[in-house]
């Protein structure tokens, strides 16, 4: 017998089996084998959420959560955030090695030159109405881009692969900053192609009348970091989205609307929207122990706090804390950080939170940047998603060239009726 096995006994039959261990997983298939009589289907795994699964194997991003590690390709993600920018970050996750200077300005050149959008998107962006969420804006639209672009339906084909990254992370940012002017009544600005991914996506979102927009270099760096930061996060809610309608062939754009989709619900990418809800409600300091007090009780969620994965300070949120001093020194302190530095140092210190190694997450801290930046709460989900696109890309390119990954279709427990035979309405009871 070799050592990396598991052994286990099926006591309905009493029959042993020895199933191998690779990389600390057995392969729930190799389940199916045990049956207790001939025609059984064989034994399969349970588990609603995914808590204890492992759908892929992967290259991309590496989560320790017992401690707080984060790294992308093997790079800690403090690293990145201190010495890297947001594309040529993009270019590690795509490639798995930092680029060389002239592989950066190839990469870069590629997603500056894809931000224009075809002019039909506007009308269907001005099709919604003025206070329509961002976020359903955003989803919708990116659905829509697979119609404009039928070459995306060519899946295993790397130059066109290569295409619609540069098309999806070029024009997310446009998509995101026309949804805003919409919702505000301003007119479209267009992509500035002189100015970084970040400084651009500013200037789509807040020039005026001004013949060139000028980025405040301070926040121009924070919102590049705080990109690289969401970039990607292995196996989360949005990415396994991305890969599970991506595992049908379907085109890229419409898998990462799928992909979006996901992160708009609260208890993902929507948080940080839900936060700063939460902090204004709460509305002073003096409050927040009551709300402790309340979220203990079950009246609701510290939202920004806890995380499937991390069961430590999650390590984007202590950098995130960092840079909202530097946007703070420009735009002035935000009001409602106050509440959360209070909200943080009481649940840190609670019992209820340190049971249940709840921590602030990334989204915390995040939106109280976004705010001072001058976004309302609900564009909050879409630069998130704007961020996350490469990694959704990423991992949908592993993905695809993963022999061992198929059509992403899980079994069920079947608990319902057994058969029966159809009733008439005219013999049929009220239950
Ligand atoms: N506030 C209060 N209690 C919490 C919180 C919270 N934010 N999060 C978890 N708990 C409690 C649960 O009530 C549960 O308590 P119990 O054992 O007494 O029933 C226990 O902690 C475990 O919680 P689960 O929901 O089972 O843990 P899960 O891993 O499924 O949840 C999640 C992770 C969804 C992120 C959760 O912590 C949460 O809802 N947080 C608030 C929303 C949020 O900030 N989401 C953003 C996550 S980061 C991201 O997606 C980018």
């Amino acid at each position: 017998m070799t050592a990396d096995t598991l052994t286990v006994t099926d006591n309905r039959t009493g029959t042993s089996y020895e199933i191998p261990i690779e990389n600390g997983a057995i392969n729930a298939s190799h389940l199916r084998q045990i049956k207790a009589s001939e025609g059984d289907f064989g034994l399969m795994s349970y588990d609603p959420g995914f808590l204890n699964t492992a759908s892929c194997h992967s290259r991309i991003t590496y989560i320790d959560g017992d401690v707080g590690i984060l790294r992308y390709r093997g790079y800690p993600i403090e690293q990145l955030a201190e010495e890297s920018t947001y594309l040529e970050t993009t270019y590690l996750i795509f490639h798995g090695e930092l680029p060389t200077a002239a592989e950066l300005e190839d990469w870069s050149w590629n997603i500056n030159h894809h931000t224009l959008l075809h002019e039909n998107i506007k009308k269907f962006i001005d099709g919604f109405k003025y206070d329509a969420h961002p976020m359903g804006t955003l989803v919708s639209s990116i659905a829509a881009l697979s119609t404009f672009y039928p070459d995306s339906k060519n899946i295993f084909d790397p130059e066109s692969q290569r295409k619609q990254v540069f098309r999806l992370m070029g024009k997310i940012p446009t998509v995101a900053a026309f949804v805003y002017r919409h919702a505000i009544g301003l007119p479209y600005a267009y992509p500035d192609n002189d100015l970084s991914y970040t400084g651009n996506f500013l200037n789509m979102l807040y020039k005026m009348t001004e013949l060139k927009y000028s980025p405040d270099p301070v926040l121009e760096k924070a919102l590049d970091v705080l990109f690289i930061l969401h970039a990607d996060h292995e196996q989360n809610c949005s990415t396994n989205a991305m890969r599970n309608v991506g595992s049908s062939q379907t085109d890229p754009y419409s898998a990462l609307a799928g992909a979006a989709a996901a992160l708009y619900g609260p208890l993902h990418g929507g948080a940080n929207e839900m936060v700063l809800r939460m902090l204004a409600e709460i509305g002073s300091t003096d409050k927040v122990p009551a709300f402790i007090k309340g979220v203990k009780a079950g009246e609701g969620r510290l939202m920004g706090f806890g995380h499937r994965v991390y069961k430590n300070y999650d390590p984007r949120a202590k950098v995130i804390k960092r840079i909202a001093d530097q946007v703070f020194e420009v735009t002035g302190r935000n009001p409602l950080l106050d509440i959360a530095l209070e909200l943080e140092r009481i649940a840190l210190e609670d019992d209820y939170f340190i049971q249940r190694k709840l921590y602030p997450n990334v989204d915390f801290y995040s939106g109280l940047i976004y705010q001072s930046m001058g976004l309302p709460v609900s564009m909050f989900p879409v630069l998130f998603a704007i961020a996350r696109t490469s990694g959704w890309l990423a991992q949908w390119i592993e993905m695809l060239e993963d022999p061992e990954q198929k059509l992403a279709r899980p079994r069920q427990l079947y608990l319902g009726s057994d058969v029966r035979d159809y009733v008439p309405m005219n013999r049929r009871q009220a239950a």
